[in-house]
Formats: structure tokens, C-alpha cells, sequence
């Protein structure tokens, strides 16, 4: 199995358009020790040719172009595309405004949960994907999909399950107090197999705490690539950013006795990445301490265009 990271940071990607602070102005500047990166997709396949999305970003169109597994078969038909499906793990913007790139008449399969799909069906705007050629498929809760494109057999199953998060920003109720009306299957986690070797992996970009069901699906697990947003939970209020805290928007932090470092201490999980990064966040830097406490602690903060091989 092959996975390719498209985009690895948060919202906004790194630099973010408007923003002044010290880590997007030095990616502004191509400063050593700050690579820039693309918003938040993952890539994954059986066979190297037949591809499914894992969340389809704003910066989708560019990530494609970078990436030549994701082009039109050299020899292909005027019309192709290698990318079968998309599965997203939440109605976040930069989780499935990528969906609009994929207009153009083109089959593919659109996976989600209930909860994302009728964020997805609410606006009519997503009606560019032709309904009769891009199924919307509902992504049951922890039960393995055989995944398909179009109707095609990706050789990959996905199992879908809730994750501790927050209902997409543009879709809070604030009538409904410290939830803003989250609800079951708005933020899910993906544990992705490729039946014909065993082999599986964890997406979660986005996860606001490793509970104990959590921690019990994850132990001993080969890879799982997980939501790094933030380093400390007030980094963004610190840096003079914006008023919000992590657990405010409905994300973990790296650092400090809940993050995600210290949950996965006694987890056993072979190979830990950090994705979903924000531009915010010090670990960003090559040359930062804190991506020397991260690494030290056996994650890797992924970077466009990182393979991995299962
Ligand atoms: C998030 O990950 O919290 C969201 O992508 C934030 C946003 O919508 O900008
Ligand atoms: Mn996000």
C-alpha cells in the first residue's frame, strides 16, 4: 500500500495568505528551516495506479499537479483521472472545498459520513460533481466499506469511527453551549486495509482528545497519521494571532501532559506522523526546539510530498 502526503498543514496552509506572524513570514521568505506546505489531503492506493483522496483541500489543483501518480494516464482517454475516490473526515473548508476541482464530468466515488453528507447535499454548489457520475456514498461507523471508484474495487477497505472534535466552524451553534451542536460523525478517524496483505494505517487529521476508546483502537497500530495542529493549546493567542485556544476549535495539542505526545506514550504505534499542521505551530521549523522534543519523541511532522510504503 502507498500513501502520499498531499498537503500537511492545517487551514489557511503555511504561509497563510494574511497572516504576519513570525512562522508564515519566514515561509513567506523562504527562510531555511521553513518549508512551505499545502492544506490538509492524504493520497492512498493498492496497486500505484488507482488512487483514493482522503479529504479533498482548497490547494487540491496544485497538489495533483505536483504529484504525477495523480495525472491522466500518459496513453489514457482525453478524459481520465487516476484519483477513483475521495473520503472525507469532516465538513471542515479545508476538508472538502478540493471537491470542487473534481467537476469536469468525471466518475468517482464521494465517501462520508452521514453527518458530512448532508453538509455536502445542503449545498448546491457540490452539485458540479454530476450526481449521476460521483455516487455519495454513506460511511457507516465502525464497520469496514470495501472501498470502490466508480465502480471499481480499490482493493482497500476503510472503517470509519467518531473521534472526540468539534461540528465545522462555519456550522456552530452557539444556542447549544460548549458542543456548538457537535454530533456523532462530524469529526471520524479512518483506519484504511488493504485486505490482500493485512497491512492498515490511521488517519486522524483532526481529534480534540485521546479517550480511552481512542487508545484501545490505536495500541499497537503499524502507522497513524495524526492531527498536529497545534503545539501548545494557546500558541495562537501567545503569537498574537487570534483569540482562540486548541481546545476551542477542536484539536489536541502536541506538548504538555494531555497532548498527543504524552497520550501515545504507551501506545505502541510503530510509526507516528503529525499531520494537519498549523501555521502557528513552532515545530514547523526544521531548526526548532520544538521539533527537536517532537522527534525526540519518535513522531515525524510530515511535509508535501512525503511517501510512505506499507
Ligand atoms: C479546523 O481544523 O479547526 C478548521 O479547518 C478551521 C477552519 O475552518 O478554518
Ligand atoms: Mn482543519
Amino acid at each position: 500500500m502507498l500513501i502520499k502526503v498531499l498537503g500537511s498543514a492545517a487551514g489557511g496552509g503555511f504561509p497563510q495568505w494574511n497572516c504576519n506572524g513570525r512562522m508564515s513570514s519566514s515561509a513567506r521568505l523562504r527562510k531555511p528551516g521553513f518549508k512551505a506546505r499545502t492544506q490538509s489531503s492524504l493520497a492512498a492506493s493498492s496497486n500505484g495506479k488507482d488512487w483514493v483522496l482522503l479529504n479533498a483541500s482548497p490547494d487540491l489543483r496544485q497538489q495533483i499537479n505536483e504529484t504525477a501518480e495523480l495525472w491522466p494516464a500518459a496513453d489514457g482517454p482525453r478524459r481520465d483521472s487516476p484519483i477513483r475516490a475521495v473520503i472525507l473526515t469532516n465538513g471542515d473548508v479545508d476538508h472538502i472545498i478540493g471537491l470542487i476541482n473534481l467537476r469536469e464530468g468525471q466518475p468517482f466515488s464521494l465517501y462520508a459520513s452521514d453527518r458530512v453528507l448532508a453538509t455536502v447535499n445542503a449545498n448546491s454548489v457540490f452539485n458540479v460533481l454530476n450526481p449521476e457520475k460521483v455516487k455519495r456514498i454513506e460511511l457507516a461507523l465502525d464497520k469496514p466499506t470495501a472501498l470502490k471508484g466508480a465502480d471499481m474495487d480499490l482493493g482497500l477497505t476503510v472503517e470509519a469511527f467518531d473521534v472526540p472534535g468539534k461540528v465545522a466552524l462555519y456550522l456552530e451553534d452557539s444556542s447549544k453551549g460548549d458542543s456548538f451542536g457537535t454530533e456523532t460523525g462530524d469529526t471520524i478517524g479512518l483506519k484504511v486495509t488493504e485486505p490482500s496483505t493485512g497491512k492498515s494505517f490511521f488517519y486522524i487529521p483532526g481529534c480534540a482528545a485521546v479517550d480511552a476508546r481512542l487508545a484501545a483502537r490505536l495500541k499497537g497500530a503499524e502507522l497513524v497519521l495524526f492531527d498536529g495542529t497545534l503545539y501548545t493549546d494557546d500558541e495562537m493567542l501567545s503569537q498574537g494571532l487570534m483569540p482562540k485556544t486548541g481546545h476551542r476549535m477542536g484539536h489536541i495539542s502536541m506538548s504538555g501532559p494531555d497532548g498527543s505526545i504524552a497520550a501515545f506514550d504507551s501506545l505502541d504505534v510503530a510509526r507516528k506522523v503529525f499531520v494537519h499542521i498549523n501555521n502557528s505551530n513552532p515545530a514547523l521549523n526544521d531548526n526548532s526546539p520544538e521539533r527537536k522534543a517532537v522527534e525526540g519523541a519518535g513522531w515525524v511532522v510530515s511535509y508535501d510530498g512525503m511517501e510512505i510504503s506499507l
